[in-house]
């Protein structure tokens, strides 16, 4: 099969590792943002019912997620993995749903280990988790290549954690599983926390204390109106600023110089030396100027934006009868068309003709 023009294919075939020179070429889209982060998720299911992402009323026992023949099989996620690297890809996040979950994983990411960056550095290759396997899997996560994971964790005090992830158990389970990564070295540790008005603000500050000093970088995400956030309100939303202020009441910060911001926290260092807190201000600063990253489903969709309506299947290219070049040019030929930055137009609401609101897709499903 070969949909692709036969130029787009030698223009590819051109960028594998030393025939560029050893310096990969950026695959821009129409805003001129390279594609060099890429989200696999590998299950759409989670042992959690966050009330922000998978509120149980939507996600309850009836709910039908992908049932396991419609995942992508390792060496499909592979292929998908080789051909972005082609294209500029130098960040590899395994999310979900929960990927751990995912039976086999490690086996997955000790093939994803391997592989090398367009300009033959290493591959960078993280894991977003609820952290609720992980005092189990952290040894054979990094014993399989992994570098790094990320944990979300929206509450240290258990009464506020169940409310909010809404699931039957303590704290001390996921700070068991961060402490099993930081032991085998699976750093820099990062801890993800969603901030909903009323409902954790409280836990700001004792997070920050919590994590002050170990070397784990506190992370405060801005609640967003993402696919699954059936009870978002912009009244719920505490901004960055506001968080910061409230952990600068008792920790003083100074600002963590960068020279180019292509990431999603902007951090700030703890003025007495002990670690960094970062800000993820979505809604109210949004960073799509500077957005490099691809989503791919479970189920092989890909998805250019977070808030994407509809993604492009790539399954039709992930049969053994398209190579992996011809992959990446399906690939690039969505990135270079891309216009995507929601949040930037996000007062702006689209609606289709019927008036209608279009649901995004659910971020259970694309991954964080
Ligand atoms: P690092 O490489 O560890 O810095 O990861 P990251 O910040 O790129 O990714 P992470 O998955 O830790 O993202 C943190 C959170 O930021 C996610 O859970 C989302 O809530 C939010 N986020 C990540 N990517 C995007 C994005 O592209 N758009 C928006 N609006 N929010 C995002
Ligand atoms: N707003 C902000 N972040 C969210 N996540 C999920 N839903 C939302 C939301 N509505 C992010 C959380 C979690 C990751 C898996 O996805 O950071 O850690
Ligand atoms: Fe599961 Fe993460 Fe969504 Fe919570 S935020 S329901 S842990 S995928
Ligand atoms: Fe990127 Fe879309 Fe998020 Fe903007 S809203 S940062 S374009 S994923």
């Amino acid at each position: 099969m070969n949909l692709i023009d036969p130029p787009v294919l030698a223009d590819i075939a051109s960028r594998r590792g030393v025939a560029t020179g050893g310096v990969a070429t950026a695959t821009l889209d129409t805003l001129n943002r390279p594609l060099r982060d890429l989200r696999l998720s590998v299950i759409d299911q989670c042992n959690f019912r966050c009330t922000y992402c998978m509120p149980r009323e939507t996600f309850g026992a009836d709910y039908r997620f992908l049932p396991s023949a419609e995942r992508l099989s390792f060496e499909q996620i592979l292929k998908l993995a080789k051909a972005f690297a082609l294209l500029g890809v130098e960040k590899i996040r395994i999310t979900g749903g929960e990927p751990l979950l995912r039976r086999g994983l490690e086996s997955l990411i000790e093939q994803l280990a391997k592989l090398t960056t367009g300009s033959g550095k290493p591959m960078e290759l993280a894991l977003t988790t609820n952290g609720s396997l992980l005092a189990a899997k952290a040894r054979s996560l990094r014993d399989a290549g992994l570098g790094r994971v990320t944990v979300s964790l929206d509450a240290v005090d258990d009464a506020i954690f169940r409310r909010m992830s809404d699931v039957d158990m303590p704290v001390s389970r996921i700070l068991d599983g961060i402490e099993a990564a930081r032991a085998v070295g699976l750093a820099p540790l990062k801890v993800n926390t969603v901030i909903e008005r009323g409902v954790n603000d409280s836990q700001i500050l004792p997070l920050v204390r919590m994590f002050k000093g170990t070397g784990v970088v506190v992370r405060f995400i801005e609640y967003m109106d993402v696919g699954g956030a059936d009870g978002w309100s912009n009244t719920k939303v505490i901004t960055a600023r506001e968080t910061r202020s409230i952990v600068e009441s008792a920790f003083p910060l100074t600002p963590v110089v960068v020279h180019e911001h292509t990431g999603t926290a902007v951090n700030y260092r703890h003025a007495d030396g002990s670690g960094e807190v970062g800000f993820i201000a979505s809604v109210s600063q949004p960073f799509c100027g500077s957005c490099s990253r691809a989503r791919v489903s479970a189920d092989g969709q890909l998805y250019t934006c977070l808030f994407a309506t509809r993604g492009t299947d790539l399954r039709p290219w992930l049969n053994e009868a398209a190579s992996v070049e011809q992959l990446a040019a399906a690939v690039r030929s969505q990135w270079v068309q891309r216009d995507d930055r929601y949040s930037e137009l996000r007062s702006t609401p689209r609606k289709p003709a019927s008036g209608k609101a279009y649901p995004t897709v659910r971020m259970s499903l694309v991954g964080g």
